[in-house]
């Protein structure tokens, strides 16, 4: 397994809309215990393949808080079947925008149907982090971020602060 940078907004890559995957074969193995690798090394609970520059329809997320025991979940090609109209609000952050956090509200529970690591069809009904998670990451294969869901002023504030952020990390790479 091997950790992976993660792409980080502003980075227009991260904008596309993820293509679906035809087949789970080893490649697309590889592809998610690489994914897996950079999720947990990072720290987060969830990553898109196109955050590590691949833009395939494929999810990664583990919400288990005991790290003796991951609980890791692959998610290719999810569809959300049904979602609740009851929304649930969390305060959100993203990998791929660090160290920013807002609150978002998205539908509480939803019924996602995708092929597993062995490239099964299941279908899971998720709810509360597990439900967000999910739509988070979903939203990553549409090239949407969480702080798409904020007011214009919030937006740009989050993408300024970011775009500095990387001019002096790339001073201290260089
Ligand atoms: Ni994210």
């Amino acid at each position: 397994m091997t950790i992976r940078k993660i792409l980080t907004e502003p980075d227009p890559f991260l904008r596309q809309k993820s293509k679906p995957v035809e087949l789970v074969d080893d490649e697309i193995r590889t592809l998610m215990d690489d994914m897996l690798e950079t999720m947990y090394a990072a720290p987060g609970i969830g990553l898109a393949a196109v955050q590590i520059g691949v833009p395939k329809r494929v999810i990664v997320i583990d919400l288990s808080k005991d790290k003796e025991k991951k609980e890791p979940m692959y998610f290719v090609n999810p569809e959300i079947m049904t979602k609740s109209e009851e929304n649930a609000s969390y305060e959100e952050g993203c990998l791929s925008v660090p160290n920013q956090f807002a609150e978002v509200s998205r539908p509480d529970t939803c019924k996602v149907k995708y092929l597993d690591y062995e490239g099964k069809e299941k279908i899971l009904e998720t709810k509360g982090l597990l439900a967000t998670c999910i739509q988070h990451e979903m939203d990553h294969l549409e090239g949407i971020l969480f702080i798409d869901y904020l007011s214009k002023l919030k937006k740009s504030m989050i993408i300024k602060k970011l775009s500095k952020q990387k001019k002096n990390l790339e001073r201290i790479v260089v």
